[in-house]
């Protein structure tokens, strides 16, 4: 983790798994106006998720040690910039932008990230696992959110559900512990915040 990976996680193209675009199959729906705005917020929403993930596994994999699941948390970061690139490609071609708190999301993320590694291994696995279900419990519901006639955005959600699910079942099969309710129900509380700030700004 250096400066390099931070401004390319913010500003760049991230080195990634280097899969096809889900959104490359499936045609241009015709949108309505406000289908498209809606598309565009959602869609920002979850760029700006995929930049709190990528600092995450970079906070964690600062001070975890994962001596033997390194290999795997790796695999889950780039295919976290999958996401991440995927989530911008699709916020540009509906005519919106990124968020501009996208610096916040991911200094903030890094620093959870780096202090959850802190604590142990298991503790910071468990953190990983239960930010998946959380995200997978978002995508659904923009899944229901989104225009049913915009399948770009709806092929890039459904990719990521499958990927993120397996990152939460990679996490708990490495070492990675249940986190206690009330550190549940913060991360739930942060998220929510980051969400609503995302879908405006
Ligand atoms: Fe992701
Ligand atoms: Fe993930």
């Amino acid at each position: 983790m250096n400066l390099d990976q931070a401004l390319r996680t913010l500003l760049g193209r991230p080195p990634a798994t280097g899969r096809p675009d889900p959104a490359d199959r499936h045609p241009e729906a015709e949108l309505s106006d406000q289908e498209r705005t809606e598309s565009a917020r959602l869609m920002r929403v979850n760029h700006a998720g995929e930049v709190s993930a990528q600092a995450l596994y970079q906070g964690q994999a600062l001070t975890a040690r994962l001596e033997q699941v390194r290999d795997r948390m790796e695999q889950a970061a780039l295919e976290e910039n999958d996401h991440l690139t995927w989530c911008e490609n699709r916020v540009k071609a509906l005519g919106g932008h990124t968020s501009y708190l996208n610096p916040a999301w991911y200094m903030g993320s890094l620093t959870i990230g780096a202090v959850a590694g802190l604590i142990g291994d298991k503790w910071s696995l468990g953190f990983v696992a239960e930010t998946e279900r959380q995200v997978i419990r978002h995508l659904d519901e923009h899944l229901q959110r989104l225009s049913y006639n915009d399948s770009k955005s709806r092929a890039v959600l459904e990719q990521m559900r499958v990927d993120e699910a397996h990152h939460g079942t990679v996490a708990m099969e490495s070492g990675g512990v249940e986190l206690p309710g009330p550190v549940k129900g913060l991360m739930g509380l942060v998220s929510k915040v980051m969400t609503r700030a995302a879908y405006w700004i």
